[in-house]
């Protein structure tokens, strides 16, 4: 396992060219799904230092707050609801420019401004939401969706 995170620099593409292949090597002899998540959570905000990033875990009929990075949150949200709900029933990834734009949005802290959502899928099934949310506005770009949907898939084998 790596024991420090190189960050990467310039763009942000440059920044997930660097952060992938190590998010890869630092799961790397590490089975347990929690550990890995938490870790893959850090790497993000230490990377970005983005406002708030965590992940919901689907159990049984909700998704339930796993490791995350950041404020305390909503521990809950159920099918459908908020951007991460959403997430889960459309098993596709948002990206919200505005949160006060998307109707339904559930504000965890005020302090978030814009939003991206990708789901996890295991056998075309939902199994947890990859949430990541900025302080400012317009912050993310189709930049960051492409990559953390190629996350989401190296994530896939945790579950
Ligand atoms: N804003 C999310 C809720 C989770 S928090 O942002 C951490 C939503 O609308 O689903």
């Amino acid at each position: 396992m790596a024991e420090t995170l190189l960050l990467g620099k310039g763009s942000r593409a440059e920044k997930y060219k660097v952060l992938l292949p190590q998010i890869e090597s630092l799961m790397e002899g590490e089975t347990d799904c929690v550990a890995n998540l938490a870790n893959v959570a850090a790497a993000i905000r230490q990377t970005f230092d983005f406002f708030w990033v965590g992940f919901y875990l689907v159990k049984a009929d909700m998704l339930v707050l796993g490791p995350f990075q950041g404020d305390i949150a909503c521990t809950r949200i159920q099918k459908g609801q908020g951007v991460c709900g959403t997430a889960w029933e459309k098993k596709r990834s948002i990206l919200v420019p505005d949160v006060e734009e998307f109707e339904g949005h559930i504000a965890c802290s005020s302090l978030s401004q814009s939003e991206l959502v990708v789901p996890i899928l295991k056998k075309g099934k939902v199994v947890a939401v990859l949430d990541i949310d900025s302080a400012s506005k317009d912050d993310f770009t189709k930049t960051d969706q492409q990559y953390l949907e190629k996350l989401a898939l190296i994530l896939e084998d945790l579950f």
